[in-house]
């Protein structure tokens, strides 16, 4: 809708590029460790794998992808203006896992801060990242989804620890002024009412940790996988929905379904409700689980590194997280296909 204005500045979406740790946890993995089987997992979530970052923080995995995606871009830090680092497992409360990116990449000019929206985050993020482009005062910001979830994941809990992994993705955006490619349309959502269902207890102000905050389990997160489950359906499915007829768009308009990673049933689930033909929906938490921030940008990398998008394609993105947060956006794809 908002491409009827042809003397907007659009934010476009320029470079992708993501990182995930080589260390594979397997579903055989998981029935070493907690009372589960390869059968459970995959019927159930549709993991198979997950990535795990043995040494290091969220920050090197963001470091890391903002890196390659510079490479794609063929652009070097110092032309960065603005990092947006979404994640829910910053490597320390302060400072920001943005400005140690900014140093670790070398990103002299930039400045940065952290978006914590949970498994929204990548989605909330972009949206902050695309107002810094439309109002014309910035031309290059950087948005990065990471979580290292194996950093807050209780091994010893069969209901939440196959169901995460650890990766980072990040994209640029610079303006367009070409109505047909760029951010062209996003709904946000939350729910504070979500928080007594999916939280992490321990560690903040309300609970700051003490030994009884350890005893207690309270720095893994916690949740009630039946009740987020039944929420999340509803909530990515409405909001895509939503943008959809708020655009005009029919399912044959879409050409990619890019949700967030949380369990195969609602992917599917949500692009069954969109009308939306199976091979349109990007699914990977087969090979990853579920990264929070960085599913959907990691969707983005590995479809568009595969030769699958090309300038004009529609997309919409969904997601939905802890609080309850979530939301989708309208992007028509901006990069050539690096197959040519
Ligand atoms: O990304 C943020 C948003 N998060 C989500 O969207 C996640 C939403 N939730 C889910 O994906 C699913 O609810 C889960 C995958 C977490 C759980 O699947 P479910 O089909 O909802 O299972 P359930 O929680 O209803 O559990 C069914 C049974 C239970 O046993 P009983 O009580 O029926 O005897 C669980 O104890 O499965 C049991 N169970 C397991 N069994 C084998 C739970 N976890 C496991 C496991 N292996 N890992």
């Amino acid at each position: 809708m908002k491409n009827e204005n042809k003397t907007r500045q659009y934010a476009a979406i320029t470079a992708v590029g993501h990182y995930v740790p080589d260390k594979i946890l397997s579903n055989a993995d998981f029935e070493k460790m907690v009372d589960t089987s390869d059968e459970w997992i995959r019927e159930r979530t549709g993991i198979r794998e997950r990535r795990i970052l043995e040494n290091g923080a969220t920050s090197d995995m963001a470091a890391k992808a903002v890196e390659n995606m510079l490479k794609n871009r063929g652009i070097g830090p110092d032309e960065i203006e603005i990092i947006i680092v979404a994640t829910v497992t910053p490597d320390m409360l302060f400072p920001p896992t943005a400005c140690i990116v900014q140093e670790k990449i070398g990103a002299k000019k930039a400045w940065g801060f952290d978006v914590s929206a949970a498994c929204s985050g990548f989605v909330f993020a972009l949206v902050t990242g695309m107002q810094f482009i439309e109002s014309g005062a910035y031309k290059k910001v950087v948005v990065v989804g990471s979580d290292k979830m194996s950093s807050i994941t209780d091994y010893t809990d069969r209901n939440t620890c196959i169901l995460f992994g650890d990766a980072a993705a990040a994209v640029l955006l610079e303006p367009s002024t070409d109505p047909n490619l760029g951010i062209l349309d996003h709904r946000l959502y939350c729910d504070g009412s979500g928080e007594k269902y999916l939280h992490m207890k321990g560690g903040g102000s309300l609970n700051p940790p003490t030994h009884e905050t350890v005893d207690k389990k309270w720095h893994y997160m916690y949740q009630d996988g039946k009740a987020v489950f039944k929420v999340a359906v509803i909530g990515m499915a409405d909001v895509s929905v939503e943008i959809m007829k708020r655009n005009n768009l029919t399912s044959d308009d879409v050409d990619y379904l890019v949700p967030h990673q949380a369990n195969l049933r609602i992917v599917e689930a949500c692009g069954k409700r969109m009308g939306i033909d199976p091979s349109k929906v990007m699914i990977n938490i087969d090979r990853y689980g579920n990264t929070t921030a960085a599913t959907i940008p990691l969707c983005l990398s590995e479809w568009w590194l595969a030769g699958k998008l090309k300038p004009g394609s529609t997309l919409i993105l969904s997601s939905f997280g802890a609080g309850y947060t979530w939301g989708a956006i309208l992007v028509k794809w901006s990069i050539e296909s690096p197959k040519g």
